[in-house]
């Protein structure tokens, strides 16, 4: 988690990395720092606890000058959020600062090592060893290393996960960053270089940028083209991409968080992720991945979608669609899991790694662990050139934007549109699917977006509601076939940035336990829309009543039967049962969102989470 940015070059570099950090606190925001180097070449490190805007405050008086600067925001992992902890750390002879993300596994052993070498430690964090052991490594040779020499050496014996950017006062002119299973970029402007996280710091300044690769450090030098090395020393040659990111997105516009704006770019997001894909006059999908290796998806002996959170529930989505339309075995596994299940993986098998950051480090653990093992690895990502991006041997992108919201919810969208878009695209190829059916879904999905809008009409009347359940302390969400996985999905969205309890049950596992916890107090969101188990949830949604549970229900338009029968009705436009979840997971993003906005909670930015997690 946590995120880095860095600059070098003309302009003062303090504006920068404060914009670079606003960015990417997403990734975490219990502390934060920078450290800058001004023209008479002082290093200066600046840091605090709570968020980049207290670090504003913080530095406010501060002599925050320099066109050379690292800055930092913390998600905590070791030690708890303190200024002391916080990033950057100085070295011993405070002639090194350096800004970490990841974990060092082997910290301990190192920081014994450094101690009985007489180095003194100021935080409880792992990354202080890497700056004590850069400047160990540094100052035991004669003369002292260069930096670029002496970090290589250094990270020979770390273990662990890391992208790092470091400082010394003794070379003011240059910027040393490595990454190891954690994402870095380099964005190359004219006279100056960024560094990001992502490239959300970069954009504003070029669109030039070279993701790091794993085990590779860049030296940054203003004037001089970039250096890459690898920790044996090898030169690389770095790979310049352009970015395919709109500004625009990384803008809050009119809306006053980020999570409402996102609820409301999904119809423009699923149209973006359609474009080019579906065609609705001609009836047909075409995913260039599935032309690509038609075969080899069509010879699938089973395929296994790892993925975690909001994308482990479009995993779920993902199976019932590509065993209804393909009939092909589909096993859903927790990437954290899998990757320590000693899993039975073949060759014949097809690994589908779903990631809205692409970063996810059990995922990208899980992918590694399926192409060990031999299986074809399919890639969903939203962020493009992402790590798991580019560890799957091919893959769609779901296109919907930045997500900077921690909690998903266009992602969400946009996994399930392209899952769906997989599963019809093969099924039409494998002959599982009519040609008429095929039809009927490809017009249909069309429709999504429009039915989108008319749902986001009632985000007034949701508001509403959710001042009624304001105080609720439990919530139970019920769905069933297509539409559980958007039960445990409408569940995780409110506990993520409400705090309120909420569990997501198949509606029928009810009597087997939860039913024992309704009673006046419980809130139940039951998703009933007119489909082939209507009747059945009727059965389930009379059993709440009978125990006195207040039922919220989302019915498809014009149905009077379940609006008689319960405490409050939205109404979801009709549409084709598989394709339910993309419409109703939208009105469950609004009631967590306005329940969550009644209780004064920060939606954007929920208390211990981060957007991307990187570590295990
Ligand atoms: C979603 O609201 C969550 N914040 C979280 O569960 C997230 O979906 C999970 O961490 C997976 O992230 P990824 O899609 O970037 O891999
Ligand atoms: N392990 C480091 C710390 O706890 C960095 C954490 C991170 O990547 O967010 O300070």
């Amino acid at each position: 988690m946590c995120g880095i940015v860095g600059y070098i070059g003309k302009r003062e570099a303090y504006p920068i990395l404060i914009k670079g950090l606003k960015r990417l606190e997403y990734r975490g925001y219990d502390s934060a720092g920078c450290a800058l180097i001004n023209g008479e070449g002082t290093l200066s490190v600046y840091k605090t606890k709570g968020k980049v805007s207290d670090l504003e405050a913080f530095c406010s008086d501060k002599d925050c000058s320099g066109c050379v600067g690292i800055a930092h925001t913390r998600w905590a992992t070791h030690g708890e959020p303190s200024s002391v902890n916080a990033h950057p750390h100085y070295s011993s002879s405070r002639k090194l600062a350096l800004i970490h993300n990841g974990i060092i596994e082997n910290y301990a052993d190192l920081r014994k090592k450094l101690e009985r070498k007489g180095f003194s430690f100021q935080s409880d964090t792992d990354t202080e060893v890497l700056v004590q052991l850069i400047e160990y490594v540094r100052l035991s040779h004669t003369p002292a290393l260069p930096l670029l020499s002496a970090v290589q050496l250094a990270l020979r014996q770390v273990v662990g996960a890391y992208a790092i950017a470091v400082l010394d006062k003794d070379t003011p002119g240059e910027i040393v960053a490595a990454r190891k299973s954690s994402p870095l970029v380099v964005g190359i402007g004219d006279g100056e270089l960024f560094l990001g996280s992502d490239a959300s710091p970069i954009i504003e300044y070029t669109d030039k940028v070279v993701y790091l690769n794993d085990g590779e450090i860049a030296l940054l030098r203003p004037d001089e083209k970039l250096k890459v090395v690898n920790l044996s020393n090898v030169e690389v040659t770095p790979e310049v991409c352009t970015l395919d990111m709109e500004l625009g997105d990384l803008e809050k516009g009119n809306f006053p968080h980020f999570m409402l704006k996102e609820i409301f770019d999904q119809p423009a997001c699923l149209r973006a992720c359609m474009a080019g894909r579906l065609s609705v006059d001609r009836k047909n999908i075409i995913l260039s991945a599935v032309v690509d290796h038609k075969e080899r998806l069509l010879a699938a002996r089973r395929f296994i979608i790892v993925a975690c959170g909001t994308s482990w529930h479009a995993a779920l989505i993902g199976k019932h669609l590509i065993e209804s339309f393909c009939r092909i075995s589909v096993d859903v596994e927790y990437a954290s899991e899998f990757r320590y299940s000693d899993p039975v993986i073949s060759s014949d098998d097809v690994m589908i790694a779903i990631s809205q950051s692409g970063e996810t480090a059990d995922t990208l653990a899980a992918v590694e662990l399926g192409k060990q093992k031999g299986a074809f690895i399919y890639g969903i990502c939203n962020v493009v050139s992402s790590s798991i991006a580019r560890a799957t041997h091919t893959g769609s992108y779901i296109h919907v934007g930045s997500e900077i919201g921690v909690a998903s919810t266009k992602a969400f969208t946009g996994q399930v549109m392209v899952l769906t878009m997989l599963a019809l695209a093969l099924a039409h190829e494998k002959k599982t699917i009519s040609e008429e059916e095929f039809g009927k879904l490809c017009t249909e999905l069309g429709r999504i977006p429009a039915k989108i809008e008319e749902i986001l009409q009632h985000n007034d009347q949701i508001g509403l509601l959710a001042r009624i359940f304001t105080y609720a302390r439990n919530f139970i969400y019920l769905g069933r076939g297509y539409n559980y996985p958007v039960a445990l999905e409408g569940a995780l969205k409110l506990k993520e940035i409400s705090y309120i309890h909420a569990e997501g049950y198949p509606a029928a596992e009810m009597k087997h336990g939860p039913i024992a916890l309704i009673d006046s107090e419980m809130p139940v969101v039951v998703i009933a829309t007119k489909n082939e188990l209507y009747e059945k949830v009727l059965s389930n949604i009379q059993e709440v009543k009978a125990r006195g549970g207040r039922i919220i229900a989302l019915v498809t338009e014009g149905d009077t039967t379940i609006s008689k029968l319960v405490d409050y009705c939205i109404p979801l436009p009709e549409t084709m049962e598989c394709l339910t979840p993309l419409i109703a997971s939208v009105p469950l993003q609004l009631l967590a969102y306005h329940i969550a906005i009644c209780k004064g909670k920060n939606v954007d930015q929920p208390r211990n989470l981060a957007k991307s997690v990187t570590v295990e």
